[in-house]
């Protein structure tokens, strides 16, 4: 089995990053392969929206360093997608990033059948932290949970984790390191 983290923060050991790790770490203790990417340090570009990987290619046809990225998301069974709340939203980093998966979305995407390239049966994590308290912001998962529609997701599971502003870290939150060992334990069981 083999799982990825696409890291959103610009914080490499910031909040989201240290949950998206705990996850990868019970994943490997279960067998996983993982791997994970680390946004801020790669060089990539928004979509161009020129239409190409609906017309004529089956990819993306800007090549940068999500290239890697997208050929480990078609090889991976978990997917965790890990960022911190900016704004009520999602980082730059990651919306970036998020934009060019529309390449990873069939020209038939919104008829359908097959709306996705990646097989279908992947398990995506959405990890999202924030300052502000737990049940703040939830119209914003759910708004990132209509991924699993467009792109065939088996599940789409939300680990949203509140009163995380400042200095105060993850790392000192068992209950929700505990949050995240739980579910990676559950998805990767056989
Ligand atoms: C530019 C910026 C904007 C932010 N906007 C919000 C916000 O709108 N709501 C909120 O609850 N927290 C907000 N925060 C706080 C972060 O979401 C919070 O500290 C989070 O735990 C950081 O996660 P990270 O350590 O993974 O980067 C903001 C932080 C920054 C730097």
């Amino acid at each position: 089995m083999k799982v990825m983290a696409v890291l959103g923060s610009p914080r490499k050991n910031g909040n989201s990053s240290i949950l998206a790790q705990k996850f990868l770490e019970k994943a490997a203790a279960s067998g996983a392969e993982t791997q994970s990417f680390f946004l801020e340090c790669m060089q990539y570009k928004g979509c161009k929206a020129c239409g190409a990987c609906k017309t004529g290619s089956d990819k993306c046809v800007i090549e940068d360093d999500l290239s890697e990225v997208f050929a480990e998301m078609h090889k991976s069974d978990i997917i965790v997608y890990a960022s911190p709340n900016y704004f009520g939203d999602v980082s730059g980093q990651f919306k970036l990033f998020l934009d060019r998966t529309f390449s990873l979305l069939n020209p038939t995407f919104i008829t359908g059948p097959q709306k996705s390239r990646l097989a279908a049966g992947k398990k995506v994590v959405f990890i999202f932290t924030q300052g502000a308290a737990e049940g703040e912001y939830a119209e914003v998962t759910a708004k990132y949970a209509r991924l699993r529609e467009y792109f065939e997701f088996a599940d789409f599971h939300i680990l949203h984790a509140g009163n995380l502003m400042g200095d105060v870290s993850a790392k000192d939150r068992p209950e929700l390191l505990l949050k995240a060992e739980k579910l990676a334990e559950q998805l990767t069981k056989r």
